[in-house]
């Protein structure tokens, strides 16, 4: 089995989560390869979820920004392979939605996942739009 808390972004050892992105595979899509970078990927979320397996290794993670009111959104979410389809990943989406009840939680999905949210209750939204190079 695994727990799932709510933890503080800047106190990850980033190496680690690293690894997990690598693991879950969402490494290909997210930069990696600058850890300088990633390392304030983690410390400007402020809302961080992780889940550890019994033996305390991070086997999954959810990192969003919310203003804890109205939105929250959640620009990452990562099971490592080995432990996905157990809903490790249903677990993380709901500790993020317990933290600000009051938010929705808005993502971008990733194409793999594009089957996932719908089937645990995300509806599709026709009229998000971003503005930048990434998606
Ligand atoms: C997408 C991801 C986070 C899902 O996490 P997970 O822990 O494997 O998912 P869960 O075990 O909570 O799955 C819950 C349900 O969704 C289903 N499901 C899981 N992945 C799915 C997918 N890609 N498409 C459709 N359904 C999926 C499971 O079968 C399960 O169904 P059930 O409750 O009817 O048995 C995980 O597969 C992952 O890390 N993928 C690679 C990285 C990625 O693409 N992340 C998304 C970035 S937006």
């Amino acid at each position: 089995m695994w727990t799932c808390e709510r933890v503080v972004g800047a106190d990850l050892d980033v190496e680690e989560v690293i690894g997990l992105y690598r693991a879950s595979t969402l490494a290909e899509r997210r930069p990696v390869a600058d850890g300088e970078r990633f390392a304030r990927m983690l410390a400007g979320a402020n809302l961080v979820v992780v889940a550890r397996a019994d033996d305390g290794s991070l086997i999954g993670i959810a990192r969003s920004i919310t203003d804890g009111a109205y939105a929250t959104y959640l620009s990452d979410l990562a099971v490592d392979v080995a432990y996905q389809g157990k809903g490790v990943g249903r677990d993380l989406i709901r500790v993020t939605q317990e933290a600000a009840p009051e938010a929705d939680v808005i993502l971008l999905s990733a194409p793999a996942a594009v089957g996932y949210y719908p089937h645990i209750g995300f509806t599709r939204h026709e009229s998000a739009w971003t503005l930048g190079t990434r998606h």
